[in-house]
């Protein structure tokens, strides 16, 4: 049992995953395909250490830290929750100091709990000489963050719904040298979201539109993989386009409804569409449960589309990066 360190890529989805078939376990109404991201990660170091006892020392509860802050209240137990999984897999009772940064800004449109919960599966499981394949990590870091088990892989990533907690995992499609795509969020607020995807998937069946949209995803999802494996950026951009405006379609039309839009996250996305009808300018965007428009392009587009971006006045500020690895053991810790 040692202290271990882990870095993990957040993730971008290009078929999404909204709605869940069994909320128990996070199994997802359908499959969904995304890009593991090299330069929006999370470091966690775990260490575990014997509980409190009469007559020992130690710590009485879990201790985590996130970029510097000591955690409380839902966010905290959602990883001591976590904590619990990992100590019944492993049968201990120990109690975990957890220390986790990001690279990125919290609410900037990333999803921090798919690469957290990455790096903390993998982190917490090695800190105990708990020896899971990724497939099985995968499967665990689901039950946490359901967009946390496609960080399990590096490159180009599917996640099978599956029909039961083992068969809901990711798989890896396309190595990171596959292609060079790149993933550039235009952040048009950095307030947290009113409304977790955790309460938003529970709720996407309420949406008469939530049916046909998943059909729609699986559908295309097969497309959407071929495209990759062609590197067809004009194939992959109208297919990731249109199903991210159908899940949206199916937040905007639950109930309760959620809107996460902001009038500059439509600007971003007519001005995108814009470039490439009047300039042929080939950026596509893709947006998750928030108001931040991810803009999907090639290296040799990048500074052309930063540069636009960065002229519209509703971006405040934008967060480039390529495709990454999976999980990474670093030999220097937090703590
Ligand atoms: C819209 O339940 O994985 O990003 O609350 O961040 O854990 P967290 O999100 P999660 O849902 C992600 C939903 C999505 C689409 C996607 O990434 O597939």
């Amino acid at each position: 049992m040692q202290k271990t360190t882990v870095r993990a890529g957040s993730n971008i989805a290009f078929i999404k995953y909204w709605g869940v078939a069994d909320a128990a376990i996070n199994m997802p109404l359908n499959s969904s395909v995304s890009m593991t991201l090299a330069d929006a990660h999370t470091t966690t170091t775990v260490e575990w250490q014997t509980v409190a006892t009469r007559g020992a020392t130690g710590p009485a509860e879990d201790e985590v830290n996130v970029n510097g802050a000591p955690l409380h209240g839902d966010a905290a137990r959602r990883i001591v929750n976590h904590l619990d999984r990992i100590r019944d897999l492993a049968g201990v009772s120990l109690r975990a100091r957890v220390s986790s940064r990001n690279n990125f800004p919290i609410a900037s449109g990333i999803a921090s709990s798919a690469s957290g919960f990455s790096a903390l599966t993998v982190a917490a499981c090695a800190a105990l000489d708990v020896e899971l394949t990724p497939t099985r990590l995968s499967s665990l870091a689901r039950l946490a963050s359901g967009s946390a088990s496609r960080s399990l892989f590096g490159g180009f990533v599917q996640w099978d719904k599956g029909t039961n907690d083992e068969s809901s995992v990711a798989r890896p499609l396309f190595p990171v040298e596959h292609w060079k795509l790149i993933d550039i969020v235009a952040v048009v607020s950095s307030e947290p979201k009113s409304v977790s995807s955790e309460g938003g998937h529970r709720l996407a069946a309420t949406s008469p539109l939530c049916e046909g949209r998943v059909r729609n995803a699986e559908q295309a999802l097969p497309p959407v993989v071929e495209a990759i494996g062609r590197r067809d950026l004009p194939s992959l951009g109208e297919l990731i386009e249109q199903d991210a405006l159908a899940m949206h379609a199916v937040m905007m039309t639950s109930t309760p409804r959620l809107i996460y839009w902001l009038p500059g996250s439509l600007n971003i996305m007519l001005a995108v569409q814009r470039w490439r009808d009047e300039d042929g300018l080939p950026a596509y965007f893709t947006i998750d449960a928030g108001p931040n428009v991810h803009v999907i392009c090639e290296p040799a587009s990048v500074d052309e589309v930063s540069h636009r971006l960065g002229e519209l006045p509703a971006v405040e500020k934008l967060i480039t990066s390529g495709p990454g690895p999976g999980p990474v053991e670093l030999t220097e810790h937090l703590f």
